[in-house]
């Protein structure tokens, strides 16, 4: 019987309708907000006695990163030591900032540090999921395992021509920029430099962004180079991880449950962040799957190439197991990583280097005599020579503190570099 039902039968009832219904509403809304607090704070259970400043509910540290920029970890570790929490919105991060104990954790435990959280903006994306990066336990060991041996430094020797040809190139871009403008934008030279490499290292395609504009070029898999670096450069600038992202992904730094409902939603919506982005990745993942398929089915060409996407592919000839393993998506996904993974953080770390090297005319000097005294400026230095004449380059680009000192910007850089053995 329901209480109206009751209290019509028994008029004294009325009086306890009121303070019942109150009491209810009362459970339901503490049961509510418990809920929620448990919902955006079940994450950060684990890292709680990680120091790291308060965090607001929703947001987390976003307020902090909207307000200081990338800075924000500098301030932070000044305050909080090397190890010290960041709440990007719902997700907590632990950041390392001391280069040892980055070594430490980026080398010598990397192989324990598996399952990496899938971050908001790469939710929607099965391209971007597939690579190593997103990939989980047995798959991730096994991907890694097998293309582990294209890392080895008799293989990396054999890019070095590839290499030399694209730095020319820039040189030549660099003379012509000098004649054109009198100066020369490096950032976005160093960016272009490495994603000629990574093309032709990854794909075996010249993206040909250094070639001189008045070369309209056209390349092995159908001139769709530009087309699809410019489709590259879109996907990867929407992967924001701040409030200024599309709205889905911002509902997915805030409340990941709504994140994917949303994105569906929201990708049907003409012109809005979530469509475009959806469209481009959508794009790019079919280009990328043109691109395996029709290696694939060359065979023959592939057996004698070196890059990427040819080596894996001839790996997968190997075996059953193989073919399981390296499904054409999960090909892609991987040759695509490099470009995202290899290209802007080999260029960072060139441009800062050599914005860094600006500022210092002693170290300049001491490192252009380490240049010169290696030979003609057309000589092509091997892998060996890469490794043993160049000891005081290497020492710019790996440990800036100690050969520059800069405060605490280069060792932010340092930490980046000797991460993840690259
Ligand atoms: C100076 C340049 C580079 C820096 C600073 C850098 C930094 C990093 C860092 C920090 C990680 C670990 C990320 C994590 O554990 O969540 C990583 C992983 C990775 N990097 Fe690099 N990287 C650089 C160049 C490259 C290049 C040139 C490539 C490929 C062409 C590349 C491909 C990868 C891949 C595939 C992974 C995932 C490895 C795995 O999960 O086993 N990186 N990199």
């Amino acid at each position: 019987m329901s209480m109206e039902a009751a209290a019509a039968r028994e008029p004294w009832l009325l009086l306890l309708l009121p303070s019942c219904c109150a009491s209810t509403l009362a459970y339901s809304c503490l049961a509510g907000a418990v809920l929620i607090l448990v919902y955006f704070y079940a994450p950060s259970w684990g890292v709680r006695r990680v120091p790291g400043p308060p965090a607001l509910p929703v947001v987390g540290h976003l307020p902090l990163l909207a307000a200081h920029g990338p800075d924000v970890f500098g301030v932070l570790a000044k305050k909080y030591g090397p190890i010290f929490r960041f709440h990007l919105g719902r997700q907590p991060l632990v950041i390392v900032a001391e280069p040892e104990l980055c070594k430490e954790v980026g080398i010598r435990q990397f192989k324990s540090i598996a399952n990496r959280s899938l971050p908001a903006p790469i939710a929607g994306s099965p391209l971007h999921q597939k690579g190593l990066f997103f990939t989980r336990d047995g798959r991730w060991s096994a991907m890694r395992n097998t293309i582990i041996s294209l890392y080895q430094p008799s293989h990396l020797a054999g890019l070095i021509p590839t290499m030399m040809s694209c730095i020319q190139r820039a040189t030549d871009a660099i003379a012509a920029a000098e004649e054109e403008r009198g100066d020369v934008d490096f950032s976005d030279l160093s960016l272009k430099l490495a994603t000629d490499v990574i093309g032709q290292a990854a794909f075996g395609v010249d993206f040909g962004l250094t070639a001189a504009a008045a070369a309209p070029h056209a390349d092995a898999e159908g001139g769709e180079a530009a087309e699809f670096i410019r489709e590259h450069v879109h996907s990867t600038t929407s992967l924001k991880m701040d409030l200024s992202g599309s709205l889905s992904i911002v509902l997915g730094l805030i409340a990941p449950a709504l994140q994917e409902p949303a994105r569906r939603l929201l990708s049907r919506v003409v012109a809005t962040a979530d469509w475009r982005i959806a469209r481009t990745n959508e794009r790019l993942r079919a280009r990328v799957e043109a691109i395996v398929a029709r290696r694939e089915s060359d065979r023959e060409a592939r057996r004698a190439q070196r890059d990427f996407l040819s080596a894996i592919l001839n790996a997968r000839d190997g075996s059953d197991k193989m073919r399981a393993l390296l499904t054409p998506d999960y090909v892609g996904a991987l040759t695509y990583e490099h470009l995202l993974a290899g290209s802007a953080t080999t260029s960072f770390t060139l441009s800062s280097a050599v914005y860094l090297v600006a500022g210092h005319p002693d170290v300049e000097a001491k490192l252009l005599a380490e240049v010169d005294r290696f030979g003609p400026r057309d000589a092509v230095p091997s892998a060996d020579d890469l490794e043993h004449k160049f000891p005081y380059l290497d020492q710019v680009i790996t440990n800036p503190p100690k050969t520059i000192s800069l405060g605490n910007w280069d060792k932010q850089n340092t930490m980046l570099c000797n991460f993840a053995g690259h």
